[in-house]
Order: C-alpha cells, then sequence, then structure tokens
C-alpha cells in the first residue's frame, strides 16, 4: 500500500468511479450516438471534455507541471471539498488548520462531519509549525496551510511550513490563492519532492476569472487520480473551458493587472498609515490589507452609509478591531481614502 492510499477513505479505494460515454472514446467519430445528447445546437449540445485535457495541457506548460498534476475543479471551493471526501472518515479523521483562516476550510468539514482542529498564529501572525504539528494525531488526515493567509495577508514563514510539509505524515493543503500579489515563489516547485502535497491556486484573483468559477489543485498523480475518480463528471463546464484558453493566451495583460494593483496597494498602505483613525495597518502579500482601527463596527457602518464596502473581521480570531480591504481601482480606493479622512466618530 502506498502512502498516500494508506491516507484515503476505503469507500473511496473501493468506488467504481461512474465512466462516461466521453471517456470510452477518443478521436473524432462522424456521428456521436453514445451519450444521448440532441443532435442539433453545436457546439452546446454536446457534453465537454470531463477532465479538460486542452486546458490543463496549457495551465501545466505555464506552472511546469504534468498535466495528469492538474485538477480542475468549480473554484478551490471543489478543491478544498475534495479534500475531506477523498481522505476524511466522517466522525472519525480529522483535519487541522491555522486560524485565522479562509473561512471554507471549517465550513467543508463541518458539511462532511469531520472534525476541524483549530492552532491558532502567533499574535503576529506568524506560523509555529510545532504547535500545528502537536494538534494531529493518529487520525489527522491534513493540514490546511494559507499563504498568503486570508484574512491576515501576510506570508507564512517558508522554513515553518516545511517543518509541516516535510514531517507530517498526512496530507498538506497549502493554498496559494494569492501568490501573484506575493514576493515570494510559489510551492508548485516542491511537489515532485513531497507526494502528500496539495497546493491550491485559483483564477479567482489575479486573473480576474471570479465569476467564471475555476480553481485548480496541484499534486502527485496519485493524489489527482483519487480526486478525478470522486468528482462529478463534467465538473467544468465548455464554456469556462474555452473562455479560460483564451485568457491563458493573455498573461501579460495579468501581469499588468498585478502590477497595477501592487502600485495601488501601496498607495492604500502609504495613506491609511497616515490617518489617525488607523491603529495599525498589517503587512501584506496579498489584493488586500488587513487595518485596525478604534471602532471596526462603527467604520463598518460609516463605510456603507458612503456605498464603500469593505469586509469588517472585528469578530474573528486575532482581528479584533480589524476592516479587510480588497484593493481596487485608483477611483474607489480614493473614494475609500477620502471617506476615511472625513471620518470623525
Ligand atoms: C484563501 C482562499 N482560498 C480560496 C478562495 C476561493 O477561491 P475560488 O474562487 O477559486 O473558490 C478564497 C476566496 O476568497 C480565498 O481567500
Amino acid at each position: 500500500m502506498s502512502e498516500i492510499t494508506s491516507l484515503v477513505r476505503q469507500n473511496i479505494l473501493s468506488l467504481k468511479p461512474y465512466s462516461c460515454a466521453r471517456d470510452e472514446f477518443k478521436g473524432e467519430a462522424e456521428a456521436y450516438l453514445d451519450a444521448n445528447e440532441n443532435p442539433l445546437n453545436y457546439p452546446y449540445n454536446r457534453y465537454p471534455d470531463p477532465l479538460q485535457w486542452t486546458v490543463k495541457e496549457r495551465i501545466a506548460a505555464i506552472k511546469g507541471v504534468h498535466p495528469g498534476q492538474v485538477f480542475l475543479g468549480n473554484g478551490s471551493d471543489e478543491a478544498i471539498d475534495l479534500v475531506f471526501r477523498v481522505f476524511c472518515e466522517p466522525r472519525q479523521d480529522n483535519v487541522v488548520a491555522i486560524d485565522p483562516t479562509y473561512g471554507m476550510y471549517q465550513v467543508s468539514a463541518d458539511i462532511n462531519d469531520v472534525e476541524y482542529r483549530k492552532v491558532r498564529l502567533n499574535a503576529d501572525y506568524s506560523l509555529d509549525a510545532q504547535r500545528v504539528i502537536d494538534a494531529a494525531d493518529e487520525n489527522t488526515k491534513a493540514i490546511f496551510l494559507c499563504s498568503p493567509n486570508n484574512p491576515t495577508a501576510n506570508l507564512l514563514n517558508r522554513k515553518e511550513m516545511l517543518k509541516i510539509v516535510h514531517g507530517f505524515k498526512g496530507i498538506t493543503v497549502i493554498d496559494e490563492a494569492y501568490i501573484d500579489f506575493s514576493s515570494e515563489p510559489s510551492w508548485l516547485g516542491e511537489l515532485q519532492k513531497y507526494p502528500r502535497l496539495i497546493v491550491l491556486q485559483t483564477f479567482s484573483k489575479a486573473w480576474g476569472l471570479a465569476g467564471v468559477r475555476l480553481g485548480m489543485a496541484f499534486a502527485s498523480e496519485e493524489i489527482i487520480d483519487l480526486y478525478n475518480k470522486v468528482k462529478y463528471p463534467y465538473n467544468i463546464n465548455m464554456l469556462t473551458q474555452r473562455l479560460v484558453m483564451d485568457e491563458l493566451e493573455q498573461a501579460d495583460r495579468k501581469a499588468e493587472w498585478v502590477s497595477l494593483l501592487l502600485k495601488e496597494r501601496k498607495r492604500l498602505i502609504d495613506s491609511l498609515s497616515k490617518m489617525e483613525l488607523v491603529q495599525e495597518v498589517f503587512p501584506t502579500d496579498a489584493n488586500f490589507v488587513l487595518v485596525k482601527v478604534a471602532d471596526a463596527n462603527a467604520v463598518y457602518r460609516y463605510l456603507v452609509t458612503k456605498s464603500i464596502i469593505v469586509r469588517n473581521r472585528n469578530t474573528v480570531t486575532l482581528c479584533e478591531g480589524c476592516l479587510r480591504i480588497t484593493v481596487g481601482v485608483e477611483t474607489e480606493n480614493d473614494l475609500l481614502l477620502k471617506a476615511l479622512e472625513e471620518y470623525n466618530g
């Protein structure tokens, strides 16, 4: 039994996956009479490629991995949910995650009836790997790390993360949704070395495609094969597959957006740091800034009256008094700064 197989739920190991018509025949045919589709209304009448090979080959080339190491999901949220469905036996296994972090890890754990163990970050939002490892036991199937982390905006220390990636015997998930805005390289380069590592990325942030819903998971082919076995057969629709192929040809535009947003981020940080209202602007490697103010609820409500919506993180662990502000375009950031300057609560 491989080290990955020993982590997988028994029912998933023995699962006979759904075999769709398009799995069985590859190539060009003159008449497609196998899938009970309507023969009219081409091309939308046809089911899409269930494994999205054209898109994956392009993504794999860009990311420097093998196409078989790529999973595409309906947002990264699908790839997060599959961690539980593939590896975690409900009411028996558990996962460990840093706290605070992206809320969907816990929601997915709760939906799948899997215990979710939280390990607080240090007061400066840094990671203490040993405390995370200590929270794990023989039923811990996965550890979730998010870097840059949401909502704290900081990168986790790479050496600390490595202690987990290297030392933990289960699956380590590193969520890199915000990696394009960060000063550090991705963990994708480490995949060959660590067969139990899953790296998550998304088209929702730097690529500007949140409405399209496409998330990526990168891992060993063994893990991706398990993901493919469990996912819904046609989980990525034809329109998304086609649109993303076009978008991938415009990587220059994405790079320009990132550099523009990084400039705006710096401008926001500089201006916010000078404001009396603002007690602290935390370091950020993402496309948002976490800001501490005296009365986050009041400032949040005031901004709503000005038609400006930020995220109130006041009730989140270690984020008392904090607002999470996404970097907008220049006009939006100007509106925010002007409103905050005029605030006299
Ligand atoms: C850390 C993190 N991961 C994943 C996601 C969700 O990504 P997607 O839109 O691909 O589901 C978010 C969204 O805010 C996020 O903050």
